[in-house]
């Protein structure tokens, strides 16, 4: 079991090179199953839920050739599965790309329920509304998902989707590239992710037009080639490092991004006080007065993301005044607020809303991450406590972060991981 051990209090400084976005790589990955050649990816993050999810294609027959750190090839001409199996694919959230990619590619699929970071209910109706829509019937037995195509192929079809959902957008966009036909998807997600899976699929062949506007349609064509494509930096991975700096003073330069995905976050943050300088793909983020409240309500892009909200409630907890933080797009996204409060934050919530009226300081804790957000949230409120923070459950920070300690260590601060074993009773010893 991996922990981080925090001593806060120190500011920030130095300088952040952004990785490759999660959320377009869980997507982009298994669309390369769609495409009949060899797709050079670059700009992928190393966090674990990329990794599973190439072994994950590797079981099914593709063939993974590691170009560097952050760059593989994916061949997915020799497949010889469309059946996931259970173990590794109900850890992943995002493991439902897999049925849009080989419904569309092979007319079948059978996957594993998704699994994933656990905040309340995580309904795919509106993915299967999308697929049945096109002409697959789908069924849930024995804790997989088995969807087929009548006739072995989908049709185009015209699916306007009851929520916005970044899912059921981009799970219904790969199903419907290599379909029969014209697909419209109304009521669309936007977040850049969207854009940058069309941006790769059109990048092999594809026909996708309107991505980033809640209307896309899309041309099913018969074959995608092969091609090399880059993914976008993770916008919430930037967030959570400007995040960092307003919680703990100081001043960071975030690399590697782009500034207009980062507009909802830095917006927020300049509105309490902090100074964001943006030149060319990078920001300047500089805190040096204490912050002051502002309410914060979630919504889909170009709104505040629901990813950094747990991260801005614990900055909020340590600016002057009271600030609402209201959160319409996850029903019980909350769970990290009672370890804030053992670190002496003063948070109430109520339903959608967390009520944070802020304090002088905070004070180092044991304390447990409950999701990948929550867990940052917990390290940036560690890094600006006084004194020691344990913070336990780290594998779901790492599921999404790479490389979190190393690049908080090159800005100064005081983190390293250690290894703990514990006994029988529970009692703890760390071994490295
Ligand atoms: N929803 C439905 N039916 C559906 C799909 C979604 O009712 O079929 C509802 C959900 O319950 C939720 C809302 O629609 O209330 C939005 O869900 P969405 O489908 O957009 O979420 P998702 O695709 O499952 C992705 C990210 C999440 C991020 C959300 C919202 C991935 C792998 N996950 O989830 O990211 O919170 O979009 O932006 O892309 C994270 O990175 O920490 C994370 C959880």
């Amino acid at each position: 079991m991996t922990k981080y051990i925090v001593r806060g209090g120190k500011p920030l400084f130095g300088e952040v090179e952004i990785s490759g976005a999660k959320n377009a790589a869980v997507a982009i990955i298994p669309a390369a199953l769609l495409v009949d050649g060899v797709c050079r990816i670059e700009n992928i993050p190393q966090i674990s839920d990329v990794t599973l999810f190439l072994t994950i294609l590797e079981e099914l027959g593709a063939n993974i050739r590691t170009i560097n750190r952050h760059a593989v090839e994916i061949d997915c001409r020799h497949i010889h599965s469309t059946r996931t199996s259970y173990d590794l694919a109900h850890r992943i959230r995002a493991s439902y790309y897999l049925i849009g990619a080989l419904l569309g590619r092979f007319g079948k699929a059978d996957v594993t329920m998704p699994g994933g970071c656990n905040f309340g209910v995580r309904p795919i109706d509106q993915h299967i509304k999308g697929f049945t829509a096109m002409g697959a019937s789908v069924e849930v037995e024995g804790g997989y998902i088995h969807a087929n195509a009548q006739g072995g192929r989908l049709k185009g079809a015209n699916i306007y989707m009851d929520v916005v959902s970044v899912g059921a957008t981009m799970n219904v966009m790969m199903a419907a590239v290599l379909a029969e036909g014209n697909t419209v998807i109304e009521n669309a997600a936007k977040e850049p992710h969207i854009v940058d899976l069309a941006n790769f699929l059109n990048s092999v062949g594809a026909s996708i037009r309107g991505a980033g506007t809640d209307t896309i349609k899309i041309q099913g064509v018969e074959r995608l080639r092969g091609g090399s494509y880059a993914i976008i930096p993770d916008q919430i991975e930037a967030g959570t490092y400007m995040a960092a700096v307003a919680a703990t003073g100081g001043q960071i330069l975030v690399k590697n991004i782009i500034p207009k995905h980062m507009d909802c976050i830095t917006a927020k943050l300049v509105e309490m006080g902090a100074t964001v300088e943006e030149r060319e793909d990078t920001l300047l983020v500089r805190r040096t007065e204490r912050l002051h409240r502002t309410n914060i309500k979630t919504l889909p892009y170009p709104g505040f993301p629901t990813d950094m909200q747990p991260q801005i409630t614990a900055v909020l907890s340590l600016a002057e005044g009271t600030s609402l933080v209201t959160e319409s797009v996850w029903n019980n996204r909350y769970r990290y607020v009672d370890e804030l409060k053992r670190m002496g934050a003063h948070i109430q919530v109520d339903d959608k809303t967390a009520v944070v009226e802020g304090v002088e300081k905070l004070t180092g804790a044991p304390v447990q991450a409950s999701d990948l957000r929550a867990g940052a949230a917990l390290v940036i409120a560690a890094l600006a406590a006084q004194g020691e923070s344990e913070i336990g459950c780290v594998q779901y920070i790492e599921r999404g972060y790479e490389d979190i300690v190393g690049k908080l260590r090159a800005l100064g601060a005081d983190i390293r991981s250690v290894e703990v074993s514990s006994d029988e009773d529970g009692l703890e010893t760390r071994i490295s």
